[in-house]
C-alpha cells in the first residue's frame, strides 16, 4: 500500500517539561502529526509519568491530534479522562487488558480512536482477532518505560507480520512503531510496513529537529 508520506509523532516525555509550550510549538513548527503522550503509572512500566492533568495542559496549546499511549494496569479506570482532558487517541496495552475488546469499544464510544500497543515479547498473532476493530497498533520496539532505549532488531519482523496482517483484516489501520526510532532505522521501519514513527529522543534532542522530522516525513514506501 503506497503511503503518501510517513506520519511524525513526537514523544512529549523527551521534551523540556520547563518549556513544554515551546517544545509543543517546535512540534507544530516541524509537522508533526501527533503529539504522543506517554502516561506510565509505576506498575505496568517501572516509570512514573503524568495524567490527565497535563494532557489538558498540553491540549490547551495545539490543535495537533493527540496521541495518548496508556502504559497502566487496568486503563479502563481513567479513559474518559483522558479523552475529556483533550486526547484523540488513546492507545492500551494488550497485557493490561484483560476484557480487551469491551475497552476499545469504550475508547471508541467516547469518539477517541482506538489503539492497542503490544510490549516486544508479544507475538503479533495475539492480534488477530481485534485487528478488525482498531484504528491503529502501536508496537514497542522497546521495552515500554523510559525514552532514549536502543531500538530492538526483532521488532522489524514484527512490522512486516502485522503489515500483512492487517492487508487482510483492516487495510485502513495505522502501524506505529515506538521506541527507538532514530534517522538511521526510520527508512528501513517504513519499508517494513509502519505509517506512523514515534520519536522521543531522537526529535527533542536533535541538533535540529526540523531537519529530522523533514527526513522522516518525506519517507515513503
Ligand atoms: C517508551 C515510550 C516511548 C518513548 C520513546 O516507553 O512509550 O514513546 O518516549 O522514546 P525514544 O524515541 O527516545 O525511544
Ligand atoms: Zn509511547
Amino acid at each position: 500500500m503506497p503511503v503518501p508520506s510517513t506520519l511524525l509523532a513526537p514523544s512529549i516525555l523527551s521534551a523540556d517539561f520547563t518549556r513544554l509550550k515551546q517544545s509543543i510549538e517546535i512540534a507544530e513548527k516541524a509537522g508533526a502529526d501527533w503529539i504522543h503522550c506517554d502516561v506510565m503509572d509505576g506498575v505496568f512500566v517501572p516509570n512514573i509519568t503524568f495524567g490527565p492533568f497535563i494532557i489538558q495542559a498540553i491540549a490547551a496549546c495545539t490543535t495537533t491530534t493527540i496521541d495518548t499511549h496508556l502504559m497502566i494496569t487496568d486503563p479502563d479506570r481513567f479513559i474518559e479522562d483522558f479523552v475529556k482532558a483533550g486526547s484523540h487517541q488513546i492507545t492500551v496495552h494488550q497485557e493490561a487488558c484483560p476484557h480487551l475488546h469491551r475497552t476499545v469499544q469504550f475508547i471508541k464510544s467516547l469518539g477517541a480512536k482506538a489503539g492497542v500497543s503490544i510490549n516486544p515479547a508479544t507475538p503479533v498473532s495475539t492480534l488477530e482477532s481485534i485487528l478488525p476493530d482498531l484504528d491503529l497498533v502501536l508496537l514497542m520496539s522497546v521495552n515500554p518505560g523510559f525514552g532514549g532505549q536502543k531500538f530492538i532488531p526483532s521488532s522489524i519482523g514484527k512490522i512486516r507480520t502485522l503489515h500483512e496482517m492487517r492487508m487482510k483484516l483492516n487495510p485502513g489501520m495505522v502501524i506505529a512503531i515506538d521506541g527507538g526510532i532514530t534517522e538511521e532505522n526510520a527508512e528501513e521501519v517504513v519499508l517494513a510496513g509502519a505509517d506512523a514513527l514515534i520519536a522521543g529522543t531522537a526529535f527533542f534532542k536533535a541538533a535540529n529537529p526540523l531537519q529530522t522530522a523533514t527526513k522522516i516525513k518525506a519517507l515513503t514506501r
